[in-house]
């Protein structure tokens, strides 16, 4: 099992290379995504993606995000936008934990992306209505819940001063003990 390498080695960087993501890696991280849990195995998550060489539908991907993502998340070689899918099949009740079911196949995503060679980096910051009306999404059935830049890894140089310093700066995490509680008698 080579799953923790991936965990050590997945991270959000800004800068990627320019160079073609393949079919077998597209499949690959979709796959992933496809064996994620969810609540009454409901798979509520849905993903929409474009590719840079698709220039013009890209562009409309890249449009969706904040000016300060759109800076760097421009030179990804994909955008997928993730999208929680509001109700189960099952009798169209509502479902509670879609945006969280989401949120696991996302993870799966990130790691699979690693495990390809490649890094992702998920974004909020983006415009959901612009996105769900890009994809002609009923806001009834569907919420947009990340877009996610995937990629080489590419040099941090490449970017303005202000994202280089970002990017090179340490990553930070609070400590387990902070996180964890045991809970005992
Ligand atoms: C739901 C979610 C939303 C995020 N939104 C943004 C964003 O809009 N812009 C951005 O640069 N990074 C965004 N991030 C990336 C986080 O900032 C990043 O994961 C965090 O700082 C930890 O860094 P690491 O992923 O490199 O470990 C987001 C991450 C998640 C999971």
């Amino acid at each position: 099992m080579k799953l923790t390498e991936a965990f050590k080695k997945r991270w959000s960087p800004r800068a990627f290379e320019d160079k073609p993501i393949t079919p077998d890696q597209i499949n690959a991280i979709f796959e992933a995504a496809q064996w994620a849990p969810s609540s009454m195995n409901g798979q509520p998550w849905r993903y929409f993606y474009a590719m840079k060489n698709d220039t013009a539908v890209f562009n409309q991907f890249v449009d969706c995000l904040v000016p300060a993502n759109q800076l760097w998340a421009q030179n990804a070689g994909m955008l997928i936008i993730s999208v929680a899918q509001k109700h189960f099949d099952y009798k169209n009740r509502p479902n509670t934990y879609a945006m969280h079911d989401t949120g696991a196949a996302n993870a799966y995503i990130v790691l699979a992306a690693t495990g390809q060679g490649l890094q992702a980096h998920q974004m909020g910051g983006f415009d959901k209505e612009k996105a769900a009306e890009l994809l002609k999404l009923d806001p009834e059935k569907y919420e947009p819940a990340t877009v996610i830049a995937i990629g080489y890894e590419g040099d941090a140089r490449q970017l303005p001063d202000e994202l280089m310093k970002r990017e090179q700066a340490p990553r930070t995490r609070l400590d387990v003990e902070e996180i964890v509680k045991q809970v005992k008698e």
